[in-house]
């Protein structure tokens, strides 16, 4: 059997809440291998961000392990995981996150520039421009852009750095049905032909059926779906 990319062993997340403390995540199990597709699936609040930020290495469990190629890095210093983070994993948010500042092709560039991934990052940047449909908007600067526009944005951005895994976090929700359904396609295809495993958090039931293992988050753990 291969080795998981991620692996999640008894995760536990809980938040304090007034004078006590609300349990999020109890005891997670996740296996991720190279070119898996997984969905996430559960009720707003239930903790699917929370679990994707563990995963991602962004936020430290209470109790359990994560380990990325097999090695444990639970506990390992906010550097040292952004590093291997860079390495590893690409991620794409419901609300985009570009900078709105700066231009759509340099928006792509930074993805690569901050995971260390300078190699003909210019070249690379504009073949995924192409690539999402967005060649002749790489001198736009993020704000005329649509919804569906700034997500296809971000995910070049994510795909410059070469991850071997994209975490993405209700991709399409801020998205008509017509435009979410492009969205997806293009993350699953890119996804498959690079061999990219793909976490996706989502609300879409019909969306969480192609991943090959779908997953619901219910009280705390993950339950088949
Ligand atoms: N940093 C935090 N401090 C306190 N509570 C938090 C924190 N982060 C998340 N929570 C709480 O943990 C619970 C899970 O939040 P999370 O964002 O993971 O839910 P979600 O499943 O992603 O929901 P949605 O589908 O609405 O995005 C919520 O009740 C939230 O208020
Ligand atoms: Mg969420």
């Amino acid at each position: 059997m291969s080795s998981p990319l991620i692996e999640a062993q008894g995760l536990a997340r809980r938040f304090q809440s007034g004078d006590g403390f609300l349990e999020v995540l109890k005891n997670v199990d996740l296996r991720i291998e190279t070119g898996d597709t997984v969905s996430i699936q559960g009720e707003s609040g239930c903790g699917k961000s929370t679990l994707l930020n563990l995963l991602a290495g962004l936020d430290q469990p209470d109790a359990g392990k994560l380990l990325w190629e097999s090695s444990a890095v639970t506990g390992f210093p906010n550097d040292q995981l952004a590093i291997r983070r860079a390495r590893l994993i690409g991620m794409v948010f419901q609300s985009y996150y570009l900078v709105p500042e700066i231009r759509i092709l340099e928006n792509v560039m930074l993805g690569g520039r901050i995971a260390g991934k300078t190699d003909n990052l210019e070249e690379r940047s504009n073949v995924l421009l192409e690539r999402v449909g967005l060649a002749d908007r790489r001198k736009s600067l993020p704000a005329t852009l649509s919804g569906g526009e700034r997500q296809r944005v971000a995910i070049a951005r994510a795909m410059v750095t070469m991850p071997k895994a994209l975490l993405a976090d209700e991709p399409t929700g801020n998205l008509d049905e017509a435009t979410g359904d492009s969205i997806m396609d293009m993350l699953q295809e890119l996804c498959d032909e690079e061999g990219i495993a793909l976490v996706l958090v989502t609300h879409n039931s019909v969306y969480a059926a192609r991943m090959s293992h779908s997953w619901n988050l219910r009280q705390g753990i993950l339950e088949p779906v």
